[in-house]
């Protein structure tokens, strides 16, 4: 059975491959490389020993997507690709709008064209706006987004949730990522970011590496227990995982079901930079910065639902993200 997986050159989709190839599936790849790299994809394969086609197409193109679905003939599809960058959403809006609404407009045509039924979406908890209160259920409240990149998750979510209600043979499945970070243990594939990181881990590690010379800790004065902000980090092989128990749960339901994928655990910005250095072993030098425009303070998951509906819970420790990133960045300085 193949399944159909867009931007899976990238971080999140690269170990959801791994996972899925161990699992048993077939997996195609569908990346234009706007923030990866082939490569990527031919780690994925030589680390489960599964050819993994991969065709070099923008989702968004109908044409080149109606070819990819006659010779995949995927019984389900896994939507990663995106852009993802909240800052260069509030600075490029349009670019944002376009890209991460129309890939998915002509993904869900091509898959009705196609009679494809099956679609697991790349959400984020970032639909929950500023307004619910932590911990996040998947029954809080959503919208109120601080920036572009989040409104595209949360119109996205309507129109997958749209075309599922129009059809009832239709099943997707949306899940709301907290904070991924790590890599697979093998250090073979991990995130790969382009310029300076945006994201707290691949900051860590880029200091930690010697790419850059310190931390800013954003803000020391948040109501949290140490000052500074608090977030669910997440295993990216957990959160693999939890992408096969997703497709499982697809396979075999219709209508729309959104899960949280998290641990259920708020981690300090000095905790991770803690935990870090006693995994590794390395300092990593910061210094206290301002508070980061649109940074709440505290954002972590209630994920009991997909623990009881999906038999998925995260296993990996924080040092286990720490081991693992940095193994990932230590054998990879500059990358892919
Ligand atoms: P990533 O940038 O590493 O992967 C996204 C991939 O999509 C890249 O390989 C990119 O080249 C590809 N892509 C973008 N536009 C495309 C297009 N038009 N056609 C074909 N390919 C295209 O990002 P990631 O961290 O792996 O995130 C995967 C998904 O998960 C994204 O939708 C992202 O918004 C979502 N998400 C990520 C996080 C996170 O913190 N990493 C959190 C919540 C949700
Ligand atoms: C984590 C914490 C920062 C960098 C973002 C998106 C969200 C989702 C995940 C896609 C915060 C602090 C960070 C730094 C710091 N992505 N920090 N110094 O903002 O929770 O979530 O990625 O859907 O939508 O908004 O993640 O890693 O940027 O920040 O002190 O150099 O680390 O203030 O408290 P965030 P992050």
């Amino acid at each position: 059975m193949t399944i159909l997986l867009t931007g899976a050159a990238g971080y999140i989709g690269s170990h959801t491959a791994v996972a899925l190839a161990e699992a048993g599936y077939d997996v195609a790849i569908v990346d234009d490389f706007s923030n990866s790299s082939p490569e990527a994809v031919r780690r994925c394969e030589a680390l489960t020993g599964k050819k993994m086609p991969l065709y070099e197409a923008d989702v968004a193109d109908k044409a080149a997507m109606a070819r990819i679905f006659a010779e995949t003939k995927p019984a389900a599809v896994i939507h990663f690709a995106g852009h993802k960058a909240v800052g260069e959403s509030v600075a490029k809006p349009l670019k944002y709008y376009r890209n991460n609404l129309d890939t998915t407009l002509s993904l869900l045509e091509c898959m009705a064209d196609a009679g494809c039924k099956r679609f697991i979406f790349s959400s984020s908890a970032t639909v929950y706006g500023a307004k619910a209160a932590v911990p996040y259920t998947e029954e809080s409240e959503t919208g109120g987004c601080t920036n572009p990149y989040g409104w595209t998750k949360f119109m996205i979510e309507q129109i997958a949730g749209g075309v599922a209600k129009a059809d009832p043979a239709m099943s997707v499945v949306l899940l709301r990522y907290f904070n991924p970070v790590g890599a697979h243990p093998s250090g073979r594939i991990g995130e790969n970011p382009s310029g300076i990181p945006n994201n707290l881990m691949p900051y860590i590690t880029q200091v930690a590496v010697g790419r850059l010379p310190h931390l800013n800790v954003f803000g020391d004065d948040y109501d949290t227990p140490d000052g500074t902000g608090v977030r669910d980090y997440i295993h990216v092989v957990d959160l693999a995982a939890g992408h096969v128990k997703a497709l499982e749960y697809a396979l075999s339901h219709t209508g729309t079901e959104v899960f949280n994928l998290g641990t259920g655990h708020g981690v300090s910005v000095l905790e991770l930079v803690h935990a870090f250095e006693a995994a590794t072993g390395v300092k990593v030098p910061y210094v206290i910065a301002p508070r980061r425009p649109g940074d709440l303070a505290s954002v972590y998951a209630d994920c009991s639902k997909a623990k009881r509906v999906l038999g998925w819970k995260a296993e990996k420790t924080v040092q286990d993200m720490c081991a693992d990133s940095w193994r990932w960045q230590s054998n990879n300085p500059n990358g892919y």
